[in-house]
């Protein structure tokens, strides 16, 4: 994989649509989408649980790749109320959020589990989505960088650099995420991305490592998308509320592509 050839685009859900208003927003999004060959992006959307299955046959998996929310971190047992990766197989989902700024901060997931699921996914063969950031008190501490790392290295403890090909990373500070988020500056969020690469080399080699996709996410808007994605350490946008209407969702697409190609064709004439 070169994860400079194409941009990464998707969109968690959260907790809204149904799973008919999650089918005709991936209908109309694969629809409005046909035309961009999946060689120059991975498109992917993150629905609720009940909707997956009849998410899954409602786009072909080449169009648009399905993840979940959330996961658990054994394959099965006395975890009521969790969800298996190997359901989530079943259902047809290629990756998973772990660590979604909600799950971290509305229910209290720590780092250590953020890790036991990233494993867990690994071995069921699905792509993990990390999701790091730091929160408004910690950028004021001056430990964004700090936190970040301390995220990752624990996060990806054990994934091995032959794996690390299966992770998608996104760098979500918490402050920026949700209507009443701040959406970062385009200079901050690359120097954050920087820190970001910086760490992948570290835990899993140049090559390895520098194959990670990073996405930004957190008040991506149709204002800010482009400024975004020309930044050097961005590889892809991971968008909320812009993304709800496929046609807004469209309209982002259309404005980040060339930009992103763009600067990829500058970054090999280098
Ligand atoms: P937002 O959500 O784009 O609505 O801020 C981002 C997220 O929570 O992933």
């Amino acid at each position: 994989m070169d994860r400079r050839k194409k941009i990464y685009l998707g969109t968690n859900t959260k907790m809204y649509k149904t799973t008919a208003q999650t089918v005709a927003f991936l209908k109309r999004l694969n629809q409005l989408t046909k035309d961009i060959s999946r060689d120059r992006m991975e498109l992917f959307v993150i629905p609720s649980y009940p909707s997956l299955a009849a998410a899954r046959e409602s786009v072909p998996r080449q169009s648009v790749s399905l993840g979940a929310q959330n996961m658990a971190w054994e394959e099965e047992g006395q975890f009521t109320g969790e969800i298996s990766p190997l359901m989530l197989q079943e259902a047809g989902v290629d990756l998973v959020m772990v660590g979604h700024s909600e799950r971290r901060h509305v229910f209290r997931e720590t780092n250590e589990e953020e890790n036991k699921k990233v494993l867990c996914a690994l071995k069921a063969g699905l792509s993990p989505l990390l999701c790091v950031g730091e929160t408004a008190g910690e950028k004021g501490f001056g430990i964004a960088e700090e936190v970040i790392r301390t995220q990752l290295k624990i996060g990806l403890y054990g994934v091995m650099p032959c794996e690390a090909r299966k992770i998608r990373i996104a760098y979500e500070p918490v402050w920026a995420i949700g209507v009443n988020g701040e959406p970062a500056s385009k200079e901050y969020a690359d120097q954050i991305h920087t820190v970001i690469r910086r760490t992948l080399t570290e835990l899993f080699g140049a090559e390895a490592g520098g194959d990670v996709p990073v996405l930004y996410g957190g008040s991506v808007n149709p204002q800010n998308a482009e400024e975004l994605i020309w930044m050097p350490g961005i590889d892809g946008l991971f968008i909320g509320r812009s993304a709800w209407d496929a046609d807004n969702f469209n309209a982002v697409i259309r404005k980040v592509l060339p930009v992103f190609e763009e600067k990829r064709a500058g970054e090999g004439a280098e």
